[in-house]
C-alpha cells in the first residue's frame, strides 16, 4: 500500500526502509540536494520518478564542501518549505532524508582526499580549494547509504556531474549517474538556491550571465576561444554590478581549457560571476 511522504533524519532507519521497498522489487532513484529547493531540483526529482518506483531526496547542507565559512552559515535552510514543495510532486513515491551533521560524519567532520583524473584541478576546483573533496566525500557516503539504481545530477554544476561520474567509475559504485539539463527562470537565469539571497537590483542584473553565454556560443561558431573569451571579459568590465571571476571554454571530457578547436571534440563555456557577495555559476554547450 502507498504511504504519505516519509522523512528520515537517521540513516539506520532509512536503510531499513529502503531495504523493505527493495524486498518488494521496487526500484529506487536518488536526488542529493542541499535543500532550499526550487524548480531545478524538482526537475531532477521528476526525472527520477519517471525511471524509478521511489525517489530518495537528501537535504543536507554539507559543511565539508564549503571553502567559505560565511557562505556555509548563510546557506538557506528551509526544510519545512522544501517538504511542502516535494509534496506537490508526489506524496507517496518520495522519501526525504534530512540528516544531522553527526548522522553523516559521526563526530569527524572532515573530507576524504580524492583524485578524479585531474578533473578536480580545473575551474571550481581551482577557485574553491577542497570543494570537490567535500563533494566526493558526501556523495560517496550518500550513495553507500541509499544504494540507488540511478542518481540524478544537474548540468548546472557540470564539473560536479563529471566528477561524480568519474568517482562512481573509479570506486566501482553500482549506481548509474544521470545528467539533467539546466532549469532556468523565464529571464534565463539558471535556478539556484543562492538566487534567493540576491538583492533586487542584482537579481534584475543576473540574467546578463546567460545572455552573454548565448552570445558566446554564437561567436564560437566563427571565432577562436581566445577571441570569444576576450569579448566576454570586455562585456563584464563594462558591467556595473556583476564581477566576472572566470570565463573558460573547455573540453567536456577533460574540462581543460581549449587550446585549438577540433570538430571532433565537444566544448562548453563555463562562467563564475559575483553579484555583490553572491557567487553564481552557469555553463552552456557550444557545439
Ligand atoms: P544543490 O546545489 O542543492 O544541487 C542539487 C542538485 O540539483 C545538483 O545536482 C545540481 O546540479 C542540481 N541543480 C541545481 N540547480 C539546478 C538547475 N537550475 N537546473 C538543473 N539542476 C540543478 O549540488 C549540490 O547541491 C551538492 O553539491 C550535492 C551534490 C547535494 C552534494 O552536497
Amino acid at each position: 500500500m502507498l504511504q504519505p511522504l516519509k522523512i528520515f533524519d537517521n540513516k539506520t532507519e532509512l536503510i531499513e526502509y529502503i531495504s523493505s521497498l527493495k524486498a518488494n522489487d521496487a526500484t529506487v532513484g536518488f536526488v542529493p540536494t542541499m535543500g532550499a529547493l526550487h524548480q531545478g531540483h524538482l526537475s531532477l526529482v521528476n526525472f527520477g520518478l519517471v525511471d524509478n518506483d521511489f525517489v530518495v531526496v537528501s537535504i543536507f547542507v554539507n559543511p565539508t564542501q564549503f571553502n567559505n565559512a560565511e557562505d556555509l552559515e548563510k546557506y538557506p535552510r528551509t526544510l519545512g518549505r522544501d517538504v511542502k514543495l516535494l509534496q506537490t510532486v508526489s506524496d507517496e513515491r518520495i522519501i526525504v532524508y534530512a540528516p544531522s551533521v553527526d548522522d553523516i560524519y559521526e563526530g569527524k567532520t572532515v573530507s576524504e582526499r580524492f583524485t578524479f583524473d585531474g578533473l578536480e584541478h580545473e575551474m571550481e576546483g581551482a577557485f574553491r580549494p577542497g570543494h570537490f573533496d567535500g563533494v566526493g566525500t558526501i556523495v560517496k557516503r550518500l550513495l553507500e547509504i541509499v544504494k540507488p539504481e540511478q542518481a540524478y545530477f544537474g548540468e548546472k554544476d557540470f564539473q560536479q556531474l563529471q566528477i561524480v561520474k568519474k568517482m562512481v567509475e573509479l570506486h566501482e559504485i553500482p549506481t548509474k549517474i544521470v545528467g539533467c539539463a539546466i532549469y532556468r527562470a523565464e529571464d534565463g537565469l539558471a535556478m539556484s538556491s543562492r538566487n534567493e539571497r540576491l538583492k533586487p537590483d542584482y537579481r534584475e542584473a543576473a540574467p546578463f550571465i546567460h545572455k552573454i553565454l548565448k552570445s558566446a556560443k554564437e561567436k564560437f561558431g566563427t571565432k577562436s576561444a581566445k577571441k570569444v573569451t576576450e569579448w566576454v571579459e570586455s562585456q563584464f568590465k563594462k558591467h556595473k554590478l556583476l564581477e566576472l571571476e572566470y570565463f573558460l571554454i573547455s573540453d567536456i571530457k577533460t574540462l581543460k581549457p581549449v587550446k585549438r578547436k577540433s570538430t571532433k571534440k565537444e566544448y562548453r563555456a563555463f562562467i563564475a560571476v559575483y553579484a555583490d557577495d553572491i557567487r553564481l555559476i552557469d555553463n552552456i554547450a557550444l557545439n
